[in-house]
């Protein structure tokens, strides 16, 4: 049988459609290749946020195919995801090795294309179409692989976004908004955790969307909270996280979830984007700064220890030094224990793209350097105060930089690095942090765990 090479770029749902597209092959036999040298199947599962996530897919692909095609002219090419969705044949015409480009509504077809592909019937496929129930084919996991995809899996609970963002392509690659049902998500889970994960992190583009169409308010819950509840009654489920929600319909139910379920880990991972209401207004968010800060308050509220990450974008068009001071300004109030800070980059097709004033690269790079330069700051600030504090993490496997070392989370989501055994693998166990890195927490198991 064939092997295969996935290699993935941008985000948590990418990573998970990835993996259901592995284990989809694995199931045909398929086996994993270590490295795209080896491999007879090599998919690159794109990302179209930024102009810069598709110039590397590209990029790379051009870079197998000049290697692959002189010395192993079998070998099949493939785009897959959000860059193959929004562009579909044009990556063939461009990059005319390339064999299959396979759509976001499509990943579950991956297995019977490359028969088809490997079989000789088919030279070039290019599948963009959507699919009425594509949303609940992404259930198959890997399970068997690493210590890490044992004991923490991601659950996709839906597709597509309807915000549409004033800067972003994802409501183009991603669709409109689908969700599962929440029988078929929690038989989901509870399969995962009779195969022995802990952890488990439900994704959608937006996740208090979940179902809101679908699934009514019941005693005050939304359908977002009806699912927590109905996967936190999971036996043998240690911890569930979310990503990502949006400010807006940030109810109140689900703050009160944090404070009710004592599976759900504090840590919250809230878009922001900008802290200046004008520029909120024309991304066309749909929530001011003053309602960000209060849902973040609430949150400190019902667990005063929460984690609380967030995305930023600066450089959107129009946007002036006193906007930015307002981002500035925000970061230093709310302080984030890290944001991912993204220079805005014009996406075809979005509105944004086409409104006046776009931001000079330069004046982005400069925001961008200053807002990292803040957010860098407090976050050590904020891991430097873990020194000496004993905290509970998962450990899912050796770190990936030093193998010797082992690698975990806390339930604030910060990673947590040290010297442990193979009986650690999987464990929920108590360190004591004793420095910091870059974003990172080193422990010492030895002081508290005999
Ligand atoms: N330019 C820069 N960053 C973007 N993001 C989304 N679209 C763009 C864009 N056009 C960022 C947002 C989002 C994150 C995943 O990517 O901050 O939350």
């Amino acid at each position: 049988m064939p092997s295969v090479y996935i290699k993935t770029y941008g985000c948590q749902m990418n990573e998970r459609d990835s993996e259901a597209v592995a284990a989809q092959l694995v199931t045909k036999g398929y086996t994993l290749a270590p490295s795209e040298t080896l491999a007879d199947v090599i998919l690159l599962n794109t990302c179209s946020v930024r102009d810069f996530a598709e110039q590397k897919a590209i990029g790379k692909m051009q870079n197998i195919a000049a290697e692959t095609r002189r010395a192993r002219p079998g070998v099949v090419l493939g785009f897959m995801g959000c860059m193959a969705q929004s562009r579909g044949r044009e990556l063939i015409d461009q990059l005319p090795d390339v064999d299959l480009v396979l759509g976001t509504q499509k990943f579950h077809r991956a297995g019977d294309y490359l028969d088809e592909i490997l079989a000789g019937r088919r030279k070039q496929i290019v599948d963009v179409a959507e699919e009425s129930g594509s949303e609940a084919t992404i259930r198959e996991h890997l399970l068997n692989g690493s210590a890490k995809k044992s004991v923490s899996a991601f659950v996709s609970i839906m597709q597509g976004c309807n915000q549409y963002c004033t800067f972003c392509i994802v409501p183009y690659t991603r669709g409109e908004e689908r969700s599962r049902t929440i029988p078929d998500i929690v038989a989901e889970c509870r399969q995962l955790v009779a195969a022995g994960v802990r952890e488990i992190t439900l994704l959608g583009q937006i996740v208090n969307s979940f179902a809101k169409r679908d699934i009514p308010v019941r005693d005050g819950l939304s359908a977002f909270v009806q699912l927590l509840e109905a996967v936190h009654a999971i036996d043998g489920l240690e911890r569930i996280r979310f990503t990502s929600p949006h400010p807006k319909g940030y109810g109140d139910d689900l703050i009160a979830a944090y404070a009710r379920l004592p599976k759900l880990c504090e840590s919250a991972h809230l878009p922001l984007q900008s802290g200046s209401d004008r520029i909120l207004k024309l991304m066309h968010r749909g929530y001011t700064r003053e309602r960000f800060a209060t849902i973040i308050q609430k949150l400190r509220a019902a667990r005063p220890n929460v984690g609380i990450t967030t995305d930023i974008i600066v450089g959107f068009p129009g946007e002036t030094d006193a906007d930015f001071a307002q981002t500035l300004e925000l970061c230093r109030e709310v302080r984030f224990d890290n944001a991912f800070i993204f220079k805005y980059s014009e996406r075809r097709d979005t509105p944004a793209a086409a409104m006046p004033d776009q931001v000079p690269q330069e004046v982005r790079e400069q925001r961008n350097a200053a807002l990292l330069e803040l957010i860098n700051g407090i976050g050590r600030e904020k891991y430097d105060a873990y020194v000496g504090q004993t905290v509970q993490i998962l450990v899912e496997g050796p770190s990936k930089k030093n193998a010797a070392r082992l690698t975990g989370r806390t339930r604030c989501n910060k990673i947590v690095l040290f010297e442990g055994a193979d009986r650690h693998l999987g464990q929920l166990m108590d360190l004591k942090i004793t420095r910091t890195g870059s974003f990172t927490l080193y422990g010492d198991p030895a002081i508290v765990n005999l």
